[in-house]
């Protein structure tokens, strides 16, 4: 029996795989490129360890990939295996009880597995990353932000990561709206580790929700010049200063990043196309002309129009299926959502209440059937959060509403979802132009002066 660098037991004999396996989870909480070659490192000096072997198969999740959902299961078959020969610890038996839940799409129980997990083990960082990775696809900011409160007292200062575990405090404070908490936070693991990216991240996620444009500009700015070694996380972040220079007009620069930081190269990886697609979908909104950029964004999304596998990343790669004009493509994806919707999981769920029909409005936009894009998204509009995602990711959405019912002449409709958005956004030009345009559909021109006015 080894240990790990927190003090966890592993069910293994080689010090070498524990001491990997140390690394593999530290490259992990640090958007290491190395992750995998640690782990990898660790199975060749125990190939059947089997935390390595649950981890696996967690990592393979992790890409929403259909073929490496399938090999997730295989993982945990291997872990089993193994763990039916030389036994294993309670808590690398829940851990084997989540990967066996999230196979079967069970995300809500892999999470309480995690959680219980972490009521024994606050230190177990596998499954704090984890369980904060699938809150954020479930039920969102209040939840990671208990989860964090379970566990931050069991965090001394000197203790190894503390600074990453003040990072994943910051992120699940924001999202919970908790904006002070999550700022301090935030900072207080950026002084400790300037590399640290997730902490980085949760603070630009503050600047974005309180409108600190040029606050957050500066931030990440200061910070980037840390990011070269690190994984596609950093193109995430690099999204986020788009998102800053969108909301003050600056356009080029915008579309510079696009070209040059977050959509340099067509990728695989579902976070780069959300950030890629959510971004065109917004800079056409502003009137800007993107070019060919959808037409890129289509050839990555027909490879994945089957997969079915996140809701939330499913809902952008419709967005440029349906700009480019794909239909066949379109037409397979709503099947295979449609086929995802009848099974059991989370997700699965997802797709059927919420994931499906934005898809089917997506499309219905595109081809000018605003009406029926309205009627579809209206009477979700206070259930989007289902897709998971952050605030900021999701608020694309939240502009599709407003521009669907707009555009669909239910002027009433969008003259509430803009006046709610124009009491929570003030400094959003658009908000207040398309509230102006609500208003005087409704016949009220003197309204509709002022919001021209703020605009
Ligand atoms: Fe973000």
């Amino acid at each position: 029996m080894a240990e790990d660098y927190q003090g966890l037991a592993l069910t293994t004999d080689s010090a070498k795989a524990a001491a990997s396996y140390s690394d593999c989870m530290r490259a992990y909480l640090g958007f290491q490129t190395d992750v995998g070659l640690h782990l990898k490192a660790t199975l060749q000096a125990d190939g059947e360890m089997p935390m390595a072997l649950i981890t696996r198969g967690y990592f393979f999740h992790l890409f929403s990939i259909p073929a490496l959902e399938r090999k997730a299961a295989d993982s945990a078959r291997s872990a089993a295996e193994a763990m039916a020969t030389r036994g294993g610890t309670p808590r690398e038996k829940w851990h084997l009880a989540a990967l066996q839940a999230w196979n079967v799409g069970d995300m809500t129980g892999a999470t309480d597995l995690w959680e219980q997990i972490l009521l024994h083990h606050p230190h177990d960082v596998m499954a704090l990353r984890l369980s904060h990775f699938t809150h954020f696809y479930l039920t969102g900011g209040a939840a990671m932000r208990q989860s964090a409160r379970r566990i931050l007292g069991a965090w001394e200062e000197s203790r190894a990561d503390f600074g990453f575990v003040q990072g994943i405090a910051a992120f699940a404070h924001e999202e919970a709206g908790d904006y002070e908490m999550a700022e301090a936070y935030g900072k207080r693991a950026v002084e400790i580790n300037a590399k640290d990216i997730w902490a980085t991240h949760a603070v630009a996620h503050v600047y974005e929700m309180q409108g600190r444009q040029d606050e957050g500009i500066a931030w990440l700015d200061g910070l980037s010049g840390n990011w070269d070694d690190l994984n596609n996380f950093r193109f995430h972040t690099w999204w986020h200063k788009a998102m800053y220079h969108l909301e003050k007009g600056q356009f080029e620069t915008v579309l510079g990043l696009y070209d040059g930081a977050f959509w340099a190269e067509p990728s695989d990886e579902y976070l780069d196309f959300t950030n890629a697609a959510a971004m065109l979908w917004r800079l056409e909104y502003q009137g800007v002309d993107v070019g060919e950029r959808w037409s890129a964004l289509a050839d990555v999304a027909e490879q994945h129009s089957t997969d079915a596998v996140m809701a939330f990343a499913d809902a952008h790669y419709m967005m440029a299926l349906a700009k480019d004009g794909r239909d066949e493509a379109a037409a397979a994806m709503l099947a295979a959502l449609s086929e995802k919707a009848g099974t059991s999981g989370d997700q699965a769920r997802a797709t059927a209440d919420v994931g499906l029909p934005v898809c089917r409005a997506t499309l219905a936009l595109c081809k000018g059937e605003a009406g029926e894009a309205a009627q579809i998204l209206l009477p979700l509009r206070d259930h989007i959060q289902r897709l998971g995602g952050s605030h900021a990711q999701r608020d694309v959405w939240a502009q599709m509403i407003c521009r669907a019912a707009l555009d669909a002449g239910r002027y009433e409709d969008a003259r509430g979802l803009l006046a709610q958005r124009t009491s929570t956004k003030a400094n959003s030009p658009i908000a207040w132009r398309w509230y102006a345009e609500a208003l005087e559909g409704c016949g009220d021109s003197a309204a509709a002066a002022v919001a021209r006015s703020n605009a």
